[in-house]
């Protein structure tokens, strides 16, 4: 299976969305609870820095998954060094490698756009997300309570990092 990664650009606003969709229905991987919107999407990826990006895995042309990094915080340049990931890949390709191929792609360009570690955060319920960031190398480092309420249900979320 022959596996593309690249940088999304707005064009991929659709694409994306759709991805956002499929899992959102899930409800139990993200804590994002409803799809962005092509139009969301397309206005996210034009306010991120050079230093940040969605990169999106291709098979056969189709976009089958994605993973973001975004600087941890704006408002101090002391916070520069810190990178944030998130992961999202349609049902029937995980398993596959494309996370790990996507993190890959996404580390090494944050290794070469001076970031020096990576934080998550996964949902409580989602050992599968953990067992992915653990494969990557990311260490637990806590649990906030009740950081997440969807469908009036609390979930805790579980915080990650690790130092590239
Ligand atoms: C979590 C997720 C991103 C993993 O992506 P993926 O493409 O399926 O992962 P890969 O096939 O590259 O797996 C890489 C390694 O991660 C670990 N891993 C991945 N999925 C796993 C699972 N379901 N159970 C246990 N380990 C798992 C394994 O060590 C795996 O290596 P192996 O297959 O050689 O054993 C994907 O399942 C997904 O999108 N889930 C829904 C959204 C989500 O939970 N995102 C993460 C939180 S933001």
């Amino acid at each position: 299976m022959e596996i593309t990664i690249r940088r999304a650009t707005s064009d991929d606003a659709e694409a994306i969305s759709a991805v956002w969709e499929v899992v959102c229905a899930e409800r139990v991987y993200t804590a994002i609870n409803r799809a962005f919107t092509p139009r969301q999407e397309r206005e996210y990826i034009a306010t991120l820095s050079d230093r940040e990006g969605i990169f999106v895995a291709e098979v056969k042309g189709q976009v089958v998954g994605f993973q973001s990094l975004d600087l941890w915080a704006k408002y101090t340049d002391s916070f520069d060094h810190v990178g944030v990931m998130g992961t999202i890949i349609l049902p029937k390709w995980r398993r596959e490698g494309v996370g790990r191929r996507l993190a890959e792609h996404t580390l090494d360009f944050a290794r070469a756009n001076g970031y020096e570690k990576m934080v998550i955060y996964v949902r409580g319920g989602n050992a599968r997300g953990r067992a992915f960031y653990r494969s990557l190398g990311f260490a637990p480092k806590g649990v906030l309570a009740q950081q997440v309420k969807i469908d009036g249900q609390y979930e805790d979320e579980v915080f990650m990092e690790l130092f590239l």
